[in-house]
């Protein structure tokens, strides 16, 4: 049986004490449909324990967008995984290519990232994406399987964690890849996590983000291997996420 989808908002650098309203809007309305996904909110670091206290007893779970490899010590500015999981969350983030671009995050960084917050208990999820020039040039499924390989440590065991396929060029662009295009990755994507996880990696839920909005969700969520979303822009107000948790 495949896991339930997991739709998750990705706040980025957004996010401020008031816009907690968003997050318990999008809290009681979940709780109160009957909504197939498992859903989760990742905002800000400075927002994760205050967001742990809004969504409380509802069915939304908090994650980071990024951690130290390290567990502690004098790496100042950074915030370890166990931080993390004390302030709430229960997942997070891991490789963004905001990430990878901005901060140099190579594959070997972020897998020892996944290693840290899995030991903390938190759920990663890991993003995988091509640019538009290794799209153009034909790479976009090498790429992707490189950073699979990579990102994601054969040590770990059967912890829980997800993928997500994010092609750079179509993050916060409005652009999507073809549905066909989308779903070559995700088969690859499948058969690598097969290929280094056997059957456990049949059940990683795999997300597309990548521009996801009320428009276009439900005919991504229902690509074969798509398990869910990564949401951006989309996911600040409870008005833009509701449709797409509803489309899964
Ligand atoms: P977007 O961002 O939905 O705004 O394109 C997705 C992401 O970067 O996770």
């Amino acid at each position: 049986m495949s896991p339930r989808p997991l739709i998750a908002g990705n706040w980025k650098m957004n996010g401020l004490g008031l816009d907690l309203d968003e997050a318990r809007a999008i809290g009681a309305a979940v709780e109160q449909g009957t909504f197939g996904a498992r859903v989760a909110l990742c905002p800000p670091a400075t927002l994760v324990d205050r967001m742990a206290q809004t969504l409380m007893g509802l069915p939304v779970s908090v994650g980071g967008q990024d951690c130290s490899p390290k567990a502690a010590g004098a790496y100042t500015g950074d915030v370890s995984a166990a931080m993390l999981a004390e302030a709430g969350a229960r997942l997070v983030i891991l490789g963004h290519s905001e990430r990878r671009a901005g901060h140099g995050e190579t594959d070997a960084l972020v897998a020892a990232k996944v290693l840290a917050a899995i030991s903390a208990g938190l759920e990663p999820i890991v993003c995988v994406g091509e640019s538009l020039e290794q799209r153009q040039a034909g790479e976009a499924l090498s790429v992707v399987a490189s950073q699979l390989a990579g990102s994601i440590p054969s040590s770990i065991g059967d912890a829980a964690f997800a993928v997500a396929y994010e092609p750079v060029w179509a993050i916060g662009t409005g652009l999507t890849p073809s549905l066909a295009e989308i779903e070559a990755v995700h088969i690859a994507l499948r058969s690598g996590l097969v290929q280094a996880f056997g059957d456990a990696g049949q059940r990683v839920p795999i997300l597309y983000g990548g521009s996801v909005k009320a428009a276009n969700a439900a005919e991504i969520l229902a690509i074969p291997e798509v398990g869910g979303a990564l949401v951006g822009g989309a996911a600040l107000k409870a008005s833009d996420f509701m449709p797409i948790i509803a489309a899964a």
